[in-house]
């Protein structure tokens, strides 16, 4: 049987691991950076200290650009710089650059190696480790895509300094989804006496994030169990993104609100449990208060549901939840069903 690689000695943390480890993996062969708009703007100094003579591809910021054309265009650009089947592809940025950066680094030339240098703290947290790579289409995330493991992750968690509070708050929806899967990450969230906006507490929080992460990923790489944990709040939340415009990280708060609200109403997810869980995933949606959710597109966002990806020929809307500390379990609910208790939870 084949064995997912083990990610030992590829992820490296700390403020140091860009200096440590960027100098090394650069040096040898033709090389080619994918990075977007906003983080080129703020980095100008670094891209020349790291990447003086590579072709540095800028795509244009927002989710609405992880599509298949921007692909094209990359794989075009990747073309015309001559790379080799030795070349690295650097992703440097946030989920987005991250996703559609793995997936040209799958394809050009049926794989070249992939380093993936996220600057956000979603990716920081979750996107840059796992192999997961993809463009949205037709309106559905995700849709097409790879799994291919990135050859190193480096993260540096002082790329932070400069993120908006509204995207701590993105990266905030993921620590709180593995607060739903981990014990350890639920205590570090309800005892902390620092801000979880805090530097250093962020940094101890990705770490235990990508731990967790990359212990589920060695034991079920292609999601056909454990990994689909790592979807918990994901259903709805991916629902709401697509109809709501807000983003990732934001929507897949709401989508934990509501999908933990449903599992207690349900009697899946343990009650004084489920409402720790509830708390902190509110303290998290109140750490930027600029996008409260009116939920009145919630009947549109239940029909998104049905195009998830874990949904198979049944019919039924398949929701990873939390059931009690460390504990998660899988939930369907025939569609009116989930419309149904969707509506309830939004209610409450
Ligand atoms: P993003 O990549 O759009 O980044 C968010 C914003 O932050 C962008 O405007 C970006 O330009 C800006 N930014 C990036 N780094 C910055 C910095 N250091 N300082 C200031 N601004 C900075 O979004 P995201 O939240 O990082 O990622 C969301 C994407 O990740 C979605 O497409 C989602 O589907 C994907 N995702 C993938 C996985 C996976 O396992 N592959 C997991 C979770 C999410
Ligand atoms: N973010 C979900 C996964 O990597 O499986």
């Amino acid at each position: 049987m084949l064995k997912t690689p083990s990610m030992e000695g590829k992820i490296h943390v700390g403020k140091d691991a860009v200096k440590k480890r960027l100098p090394k993996l650069t040096e040898g062969q033709k090389n080619f950076v994918l990075t977007d708009s906003n983080v080129y703007a703020l980095y100008p100094d670094w891209f020349k200290k790291y990447f003086p003579h590579t072709e540095i591809f800028v795509l244009p910021a927002g989710e609405e650009n992880k599509n298949f054309q921007s692909l094209y265009c990359i794989l075009e650009k990747m073309t015309g710089a001559g790379l080799h089947r030795t070349s690295r592809l650097f992703a440097v940025g946030g989920g987005v650059i991250g996703d559609i950066g793995g997936l040209a680094a799958a394809l050009y030339m049926r794989g070249i190696s992939c380093v993936q240098v996220p600057t956000t703290l979603l990716a920081q947290v979750d996107s840059s480790v796992g192999g997961k790579t993809a463009v949205d289409l037709g309106g559905v995330k995700n849709v097409v895509g790879a799994f291919y493991q990135p050859c190193e992750v480096l993260v540096d968690p002082t790329f932070l300094k400069t993120l908006p509070k509204r995207e701590i708050k993105c990266g905030l929806g993921e620590i709180v989804k593995y607060a739903a899967l981990s014990g350890e990450i639920f205590d570090l969230l309800r005892d902390s006496e620092k801000e979880w906006t805090d530097l250093s507490f962020l940094e101890t929080l990705i770490t235990s994030c990508i731990r967790h992460k990359a212990r589920v990923v060695e034991a079920d790489e292609k999601e056909s169990g454990e990994r689909r944990s790592l979807n918990v709040g994901h259903t709805t939340g991916h629902a709401i993104e697509l109809t709501s415009g807000l983003s990732h990280g934001e929507s897949v708060l709401y989508g934990m609100l509501l999908e933990t609200k449903m599992a207690i109403a349900a009697g899946i997810c343990e009650k004084g449990y489920g409402e720790e869980l509830l708390a902190l995933t509110v303290k998290a949606i109140a750490q930027s208060p600029a996008s409260e959710m009116d939920f009145s597109s919630i009947e549109k966002d239940a029909e998104k549901a049905r195009s998830d990806k874990k949904n198979t020929d049944d019919g039924k809307i398949k929701m990873a939840v939390a059931k009690a500390k460390g504990v998660w379990t899988m939930y369907a609910l025939p569609f009116e069903e989930y419309k149904n208790a969707l509506l309830s939870a939004v209610k409450e």
